[in-house]
């Protein structure tokens, strides 16, 4: 979806912040994709209150949120946070941010976690690091689930992205067989430096084409049913908001 499409469909009381303009040139400055993923990041932290059980995703979006914590929990925030991965927990411990494991907690009050493709009604596709099972039982967990995410996430229908399915090694290609016989489509294993890629808790991951996707409830069910799946990166009625930010500094909030 282009930026002004987007544009139209966020009310404007939904702008969190204006755009960044210099005044003396009446220039927009345009942010650099990096740039977009660390205001995001940033500004999720203001969402974050004292005393918070705090779940925190994975991703390169979620690296940024991660760090205005640290600097937060420096200044004196008291959380405990659940990591989502290996990844942001060695991450997380390195920033001195308190953890818990997700056995320790009851619910978790606030979980902020990046996304692939963020579609309307909230309806998301994740996992393209590959955390996705995590990333769900902590969401699942979670009284309110904000989604940080650069403008270019946010689609009008999901399935561009590979959807990424979880699948126990032993016997994957059934699993494979199962989904090709139905839809048809590339379903590669992801692989990395030439082997497969081994999740935190050793599955391989198929990274499933389907272009477009219709009944995504439905799709999900369908694919939990097969057995060998472990999850799959079909995350529904689970977010309740998204931060969304924009090339030219503005953030936005999209509600279910
Ligand atoms: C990891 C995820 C990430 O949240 C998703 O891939 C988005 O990542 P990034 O912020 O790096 O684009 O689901 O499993």
């Amino acid at each position: 979806m282009s930026y002004s499409v987007l544009k139209k469909r966020v009310p404007k009381a939904l702008i969190l912040n204006p755009p960044i303009n210099n005044s003396l040139t009446k220039e927009l400055h345009m942010l650099s994709p990096e740039e977009i993923k660390k205001l995001a990041g940033t500004a999720a932290i203001s969402l974050v209150e004292n005393n918070t059980t705090l779940g925190i995703g994975t991703g390169t979006t979620v690296y940024w949120f991660i760090l205005a914590l640290a600097e937060k929990v420096k200044q004196g925030l008291q959380c405990k946070a659940v990591p989502t991965s290996r990844q942001t927990e060695k991450l997380a411990l390195e920033h001195h941010i308190p953890l818990v494991a997700l056995n320790e907690v009851e619910r978790i009050n606030l979980t902020i976690d990046g996304a692939d493709e963020i579609a309307p009604g909230l309806q998301l596709i994740k996992g393209g690091g590959g955390a996705l099972l995590q990333e769900k039982m902590v969401a699942a967990a979670s009284d309110r689930l904000i989604i940080i995410a650069d403008h270019s996430k946010v689609v009008q229908q999901l399935g561009k992205f590979p959807l990424p399915v979880e699948v126990i090694p032993y016997g994957w290609k059934q699993v494979q067989r199962r989904i090709n016989a139905l839809y048809n489509i590339p379903t590669g294993l992801r692989l990395k430096e030439g082997q497969p890629f081994l999740t935190d808790h050793g599955h391989y991951i198929l990274d499933c084409h389907f272009g477009q996707i219709t009944d995504a409830p439905a799709l999900e069910q369908w694919l939990n049913d097969i057995p060998g799946v472990v999850e799959n990166g079909l995350f529904i009625r689970l977010a309740t908001e998204a931060l969304v930010a924009h090339p030219d500094g503005s953030t936005s909030i999209l509600k279910v």
